[in-house]
């Protein structure tokens, strides 16, 4: 095969939603499917369970599970598909977010009884950002759910995108009767079995009386509805989905299979192969023949007893070859990678090579850190996500003044990970962890324990928010500084940061030097 036709022929995506709306389901069966696994069961998944936020043997168990389930790799009919799967735990859905940058396209997975959630509403919002194609599956329409117009209407105005049906439900519920899948013209009549996979009937011509056979007095139903469906909803166009403008919206039960092939068959058929990525210099494009990569996640010391770390690099470009030397940007040194390895379901292996849209695990002792750009030898920076301010901060203070050391490599490598963001006060020196959950403080208090045998303390800290400061005159920016000084940051880049007590002092702070911009993101 051609380095162009392996291109082309990947697909690689994350799959999102709301706790509880089925992601994990949705991946387990598209493995099912994809023939990486046989029966059903077989990956568990990665989520920490509601309740489940102080058992930490739970977390260690499945950051275990998460390394093997967190890129699963399978071939479908000709296509080399890649689903990253992504925490479903708000806490670190900064974790999600950076997994974000490194796939195509996304599938957005919704509860057919609960609608749009607020977590599906802020992934949306990434995606929307970065332009990023989006595909809805909603899932369990075995259960009594809400009317499909009113589901559609829903996602199309929270998460503000243009939608398109691709299959039509038949009934819901117990009176569930499958999907008429719009794409291909075929009826799939449902069936609970969870490991079996059903045949589908062809029906190009809805009015063929045999609809009557299969499905009986719904079937003027679903001819009303697919008619209204037609009249409503603009045509299925390919390029408004690549260009992120429309999504594509399929229903199913991915508990028991249920229109998952059609939306995996879908899928490979319309999802785009892997894009251009920009860095600060330029844009890069998959074909160009000299590889590049970054590194968009960091699971470190898996295993206490070694210190390994595995970095995933998402290529962007080129072919990625074993043992080759390649140059890590940041640091300005050339490194070869002697064992990489590819995900391939819940199984890694060594691989001699890999394609643009492939994520490999590199194996690492410290040297990675997220964001980091891998290239031939040519001098860019991919662009990451920004870093978003926080929403809670503690002072973290050493516990065991016999090792501060370890505390202190411990914080650096839990935060090069990316668990949580560390702020330094220029004012004295104190270091303020920065969080979006609760779980994420506990999470660094247990792993300084138990991998680097540091003991650490957190002191309560009331902040609003961690604001990324800018002005086209530098003489405002030192006054400003000096002005705040007490409450004056630099993060883990050095750069500085307003930490605001309150949305009040924000306030004041921001009517007092208008040439200031506030961000609460660390990229503008
Ligand atoms: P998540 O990763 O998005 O958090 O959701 P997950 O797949 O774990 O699914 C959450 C719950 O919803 C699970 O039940 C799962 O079995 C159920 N579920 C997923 N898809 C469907 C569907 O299509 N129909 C129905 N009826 N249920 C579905 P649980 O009881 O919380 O967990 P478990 O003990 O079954 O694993």
């Amino acid at each position: 095969m051609t380095f162009l036709e392996e291109i082309k022929r990947r697909r690689t995506f994350g799959i999102v939603s709301h706790p509880d709306a089925g992601k994990t389901t949705l991946t387990e069966k598209l493995l099912l499917f994809g023939g990486a696994i046989r029966v059903a069961g077989a990956v568990k998944n990665n989520k920490i369970k509601k309740g489940a936020t102080s058992d930490f043997m739970e977390i260690e168990r499945q950051r275990g599970i998460s390394v093997a389930t967190s890129v699963m790799g399978f071939e479908y009919s000709g296509y080399k598909v890649n689903i990253l799967d992504t925490p479903g735990h708000q806490d670190f859905q900064e974790d999600t977010f950076r997994t974000l940058t490194a796939v195509d396209s996304v599938i957005i997975v919704i509860d057919a009884a609960k609608g749009v959630e607020p977590q599906t509403e802020k992934l949306m919002n990434v995606c929307r950002m970065r332009k990023t194609p989006v595909i809805v599956f909603v899932n369990k329409m075995d259960r009594p759910a809400q009317d499909p117009f009113t589901l559609m209407d829903e996602v199309e105005n929270q998460l503000k995108i243009k939608v398109r049906p691709l299959s039509w439900p038949i009934n819901n519920g117990p009176d569930f009767k499958g999907v008429y899948n719009i794409f291909n013209r075929s009826l799939k009549l449902f069936t609970p079995d969870i490991q079996e996979i059903q045949e589908r009937i062809k029906f190009e011509d809805l009015s063929d009386p045999r609809l009557e056979d299969h499905i009986g007095s719904d079937a003027e139903v679903l001819r009303e509805e697919l008619e209204l469906v037609e009249g409503i909803y603009p045509e299925f166009e390919q390029d408004e989905y690549l260009s992120g403008n429309l999504a594509p919206v399929f229903f199913g039960s991915a508990l028991y299979n249920f229109g998952v092939q059609e939306l995996l068959d879908s899928f490979v058929q319309i999802a785009p192969i892997p894009q251009p990525s920009t860095t600060e210099e330029r844009v890069i494009d998959p074909k160009e023949e000299a590889f590049s990569g970054f590194v968009f996640k960091i699971h470190a010391n898996i295993d206490p007893n070694h210190r390994s770390r595995i970095a995933f690099v998402k290529i962007c470009s080129g072919r990625f070859e074993r043992n080759k030397v390649y140059k890590n940007i940041r640091l300005g040194k050339t490194f070869r990678i002697s064992s990489p390895t590819a995900f391939m379901a819940s199984q890694k292996e060594v691989i001699d090579e890999a394609f643009p849209g492939d994520i490999i695990g590199v194996p690492d002792t410290g040297n990675l850190i997220i964001g980091d750009t891998l290239t031939e030898g040519e001098e860019i920076h991919f662009k990451g996500l920004p870093s978003f301010s926080p929403e809670l901060f503690r002072f973290v203070e050493n516990a065991d003044p016999m090792k501060s050391k370890q505390l202190a490599k411990g914080v650096d490598q839990l935060m090069d990970e990316g668990v949580a963001q560390l702020f330094t006060s220029t004012f004295n020196g104190r270091k303020i962890i920065g969080t979006v959950g609760q779980l994420q403080f506990e999470v660094i208090q247990y792993r300084l324990e138990h991998e680097y045998n540091a003991k650490c303390r957190f002191e309560p800290l009331q902040m609003y928010k961690a604001c990324w400061i800018e002005s086209d005159d530098p003489k405002v920016l030192t006054e400003f500084k000096k002005r705040k000084y007490q409450k004056m940051a630099k993060d883990k880049l050095g750069r500085d940061v307003f930490m605001a007590d309150s949305s009040f002092i924000l306030q004041m702070a921001q009517d007092e030097f208008k040439s200031i911009r506030f961000h609460f993101t660390s990229e503008f």
